[in-house]
C-alpha cells in the first residue's frame, strides 16, 4: 500500500500539519511558485487537512509535458493491457474502500454513508472501464465495392485536461480519467481547490496499480490559475469540466477558439412531481434523500417539488415532520443525517438564497445557520423548505446547492410538466404516480438528461449516460460506453484488395 503520509508530504516532521506534492512525470514535486494553500474540514474548521501545493501555469506547463513524453508509450499500450491496470486501480480502491470514504467526510463533510457510495461509483467506473479496454468497438460494414473492406476504430485524442468540482471528489475523477485512460489518453488533472487531499489519495492509488510515469498529472490550485493554463493550453485537445454553469461558459468560450474537445457537466434545477394518486410515504423517503443528502449538494439534488394540489397539504406535513428531525453534525458520526456545506461561501449564499424565499414563499422549516454546540465550528446550515413557492420564483429557478426545497403547487399533470420543464437546466428529474400511463407520459415529456419513476432525483448508475439537456451539459455525456466518445477521435479506414482501381459511388453505378 502506498501511505499518503509516506510519498506525498515532505515537511511532515517539521509540523502536524502535513504537507503534499504534484505529482508530475511519476514524481511527487513542489509547484514551481513554491505557494501552498490548506484544506479544512468543513464539520470543524480549526482541522487541518493538509497543505497543497498552490499550482501555476508554469506546473501546468510541466505536467503537459509529462503527459506528451508519456503519450506514445501510453497509446501504444494494448488497450486489454490499459483495461488491466484501471481493474488493478478499481481492485485497490475497494481494498482501500474505508479509508478513503473516512478520507472524503473529512474533507468535504458527506456523511460516510454517502462518501462509501462516492467511492464505490469510482470502483465501478474503473472495472467498467477496464471491460471498454477489450471491447471499445468500432464498426465493420459490408463495402459497397466488391473485394473492399469498410471499418471505422477509435483513437485516443491526445492529452485530457480534467477539471472536477469538489462534490464527488472521487467518483467524477474516475468518471472522466478512467475513459480517458483506456482510450489511450494521458491526462492532467486539477481537482476541485476544496479537495486536493481526496485526488492525491487517487492519483497514489493509481501509480500503485501500474498507471505509467506521465500517464496521469496532478497539478492542484485554483481554477484561474491552474484551470485556465489546462483550458488554455495548445497541447491539451479535450477538456472534461464538471461545475458552474458560469465557469463552463468561460471555459467553453476559451476552449471554443482552439476548437478543442470539451464534455461540460453543470448545474441543475431538478424537479420531483407528485400526482395526487402518488404513494405519500415514499415520495416523502425519496424527496429527503434528493433533497437533504450531500447536504443538497449533488448536481442532482432534488430542489423543487411540484405537488398536485389535493396533496399539497399531507405531503407538506411529512416533509417537515421529517426535515425537524434530520440530526446535523459530522458525517464522520453515526448519528448524523446531514453534514456541512463545503465552505463558508456556500453558506452565505444559502442564506441569501433564504432570504429571497422569505419574499416569496413561506418558510416552513429551517431557513437559518446552524451553530449549536460542536456545530459552531463549521459550515452548517438547517434543512429548509419553502411553500407556496411560483414556478418562474428565483429559489424556483436558480442553483442554490444547498439543503433548500421549494414546494410549488400545481392544478393537474399538464401543470406540473410545464412546470417541470420551466427552467434552463435539465439534469434529473422524477414523478410519483401509481398511474402506468402517467408514468410513460412523464418519461416522454420531461426535458431532462435523467427521469426516474416512484424515485428520488438521484442514484444514476455508471453503465447509463449521465448528463443532462438544455444549459446542464454541452450534448455530451458522462458514464456508460458513450463516454468514449468525449476521449476519441473516430477513424473509417477502408481497405482495398481487389489490385485495381475501384472508384467510390461511381463504378457500381449503372452506365
Ligand atoms: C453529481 O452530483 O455531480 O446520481 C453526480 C447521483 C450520483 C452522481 C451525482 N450517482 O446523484
Amino acid at each position: 500500500m502506498t501511505d499518503s503520509t509516506a510519498t506525498a508530504p515532505i515537511d511532515a516532521h517539521e509540523t502536524d500539519t502535513p504537507t503534499f506534492r504534484h505529482f508530475i512525470a511519476g514524481e511527487w514535486m513542489d509547484s514551481v511558485g513554491g505557494g501552498t494553500f490548506e484544506s479544512r474540514n468543513p464539520a470543524d474548521r480549526r482541522d487541518v487537512i493538509g497543505r497543497f501545493q498552490q499550482g501555476t501555469a508554469a506546473d501546468v506547463a510541466m505536467a503537459t509535458k509529462a503527459a506528451e513524453t508519456a503519450l506514445p508509450m501510453w497509446r501504444r499500450t494494448p488497450a486489454p493491457k490499459r483495461g488491466e491496470i484501471l481493474y488493478a486501480f478499481g481492485a485497490l480502491m475497494a481494498e482501500h474502500k474505508e479509508r478513503l470514504a473516512r478520507a472524503m467526510t473529512r474533507e468535504m463533510g458527506k456523511v460516510i454513508a454517502e462518501a462509501r457510495g462516492d467511492v464505490q461509483e469510482g470502483i465501478d467506473i474503473a472495472f467498467l472501464m477496464a471491460g471498454e479496454g477489450r471491447r471499445m468497438h468500432g464498426d465493420t460494414v459490408p463495402s459497397e465495392l466488391p473485394d473492399k473492406w469498410a471499418m471505422s476504430i477509435r483513437q485516443p485524442i491526445g492529452i485530457a485536461g480534467i477539471i472536477t468540482p469538489w462534490n464527488f471528489p472521487m467518483a467524477i475523477p474516475c468518471w472522466k480519467i478512467m475513459p480517458a485512460l483506456v482510450t489511450g489518453n494521458t491526462v492532467v488533472f486539477k481537482p476541485a481547490s476544496d479537495t486536493p487531499h481526496c485526488a492525491t489519495l487517487l492519483i497514489e492509488l493509481m501509480a500503485e496499480a501500474g498507471v505509467p510515469p506521465g500517464a496521469v498529472n496532478l497539478v492542484t490550485g485554483t481554477g484561474g490559475e491552474v484551470g485556465n493554463a489546462i483550458v488554455g493550453s495548445p497541447d491539451i485537445g479535450v477538456i472534461s469540466f464538471t461545475g458552474s454553469s458560469a465557469t463552463g461558459k468561460s471555459i467553453a468560450a476559451t476552449a471554443g477558439q482552439r476548437l478543442k474537445r470539451l464534455s461540460l457537466e453543470m448545474g441543475g434545477k431538478n424537479g420531483v412531481v407528485v400526482l395526487a394518486d402518488a404513494d405519500l410515504d415514499l415520495a416523502t423517503d425519496g424527496i429527503l434523500w434528493s433533497a437533504f443528502g450531500t447536504t443538497g449538494q449533488r448536481c442532482t439534488a432534488a430542489s423543487r417539488v411540484i405537488v398536485e394540489r389535493p396533496v399539497v397539504e399531507p405531503l407538506l406535513q411529512r416533509l417537515e415532520t421529517r426535515a425537524r428531525a434530520l440530526r446535523l453534525g459530522d458525517g464522520l458520526s453515526d448519528t448524523t443525517d446531514v453534514g456541512p456545506l463545503i465552505n463558508s461561501g456556500a453558506v452565505d449564499k444559502v442564506a441569501g438564497y433564504v432570504d429571497i424565499g422569505r419574499g416569496e414563499g413561506e418558510l416552513v422549516t429551517g431557513g437559518a445557520r446552524a451553530s449549536d454546540g460542536d456545530l459552531e465550528h463549521g459550515n452548517f446550515f438547517e434543512p429548509t423548505i419553502f411553500a407556496g413557492v411560483g414556478p418562474m420564483d428565483r429559489i424556483g429557478q436558480e442553483e442554490i446547492f444547498g439543503p433548500v426545497l421549494s414546494v410549488i403547487p400545481v392544478d393537474d399533470y399538464g401543470a406540473a410538466m410545464l412546470a417541470l420543464n420551466q427552467t434552463r437546466y435539465g439534469l434529473s428529474s422524477s414523478i410519483f404516480t401509481r398511474d402506468v400511463n402517467t408514468a410513460f407520459r412523464a418519461m416522454r415529456d420531461f426535458e431532462t438528461g435523467i427521469v426516474y419513476v416512484n424515485a428520488g432525483t438521484t442514484g444514476a448508475e455508471v453503465h447509463l449516460p449521465f448528463g443532462g439537456w438544455k444549459e446542464t451539459g454541452n450534448g455530451h455525456r458522462e458514464a456508460g460506453n458513450i463516454a468514449l466518445d468525449t476521449y476519441t477521435e473516430w477513424k473509417s479506414i477502408y481497405v482495398d484488395f481487389s489490385g485495381r482501381l475501384q472508384r467510390a459511388q461511381i463504378d457500381n453505378q449503372p452506365g
